[in-house]
């Protein structure tokens, strides 16, 4: 797939089939979101791959009951590493380099998704306690972005894309 035709065909899918998620595409999701730009080249996060029903029943929860969790076929969930981050960079790698390695690894890896035929969805409203509670996470890494997968049900593909104007987006100089 062209690059241009990849990113117009990037939409958030919430509802997907009970098809499984076979384990190479699995695998080139994550390759996709460590091929990312990260600073230092550190890294700085983690990635939680989620495919048991009960621990999926337990994030939906903590996802305030986002239909996207319970329907997904596997649940990716994006933490940073401040500690690692911090080590090397101070509190701007605490504050903003771990967030930004891993926010931009996430966005890798819903590209991917996309170019192998599957859909998912950036789920950022969750109550971050709970779900470090349930995927028992450790104190110095902080879960940013919870991404569910799955084979997308046909007729969301077709909705339309909405953007603001490029004139209220962009200021050049
Ligand atoms: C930081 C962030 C948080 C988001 N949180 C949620 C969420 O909790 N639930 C949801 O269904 N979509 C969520 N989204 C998806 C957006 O609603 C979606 O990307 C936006 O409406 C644009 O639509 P598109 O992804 O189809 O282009 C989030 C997206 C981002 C980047």
């Amino acid at each position: 797939m062209k690059f241009c035709e990849l990113l117009e065909k990037r939409k958030s899918i919430r509802t997907y089939t009970n098809a499984p998620i076979e384990k190479e595409k699995l695998d080139k999701i994550i390759e996709a979101a460590f091929s990312a730009p990260s600073a230092g080249n550190l890294q700085a996060y983690k990635i939680l791959i989620v495919k048991n029903e009960k621990i999926k029943k337990a994030l939906y929860y903590a996802c305030l009951e986002q239909n996207s969790i319970l329907s997904a076929q596997i649940i990716l969930v994006f933490c940073t590493d401040k500690e690692q981050s911090a080590k090397k960079y101070g509190t701007r790698g605490e504050n903003l380099y771990c967030l930004q390695d891993a926010t931009i690894a996430a966005a890798y890896a819903q590209l991917e998704i996309t170019n192998l035929g599957l859909g998912s969805v950036w789920i950022g409203a969750f109550e971050d306690k709970k779900v470090a509670e349930i995927l028992k996470i450790e104190s110095g890494k902080i879960p940013i972005a919870i991404i569910p997968i799955g084979y997308p049900v046909e007729n969301e593909k077709a909705r339309e894309r909405i953007r603001k104007a490029k004139n209220e987006m962009v200021k050049e100089f």
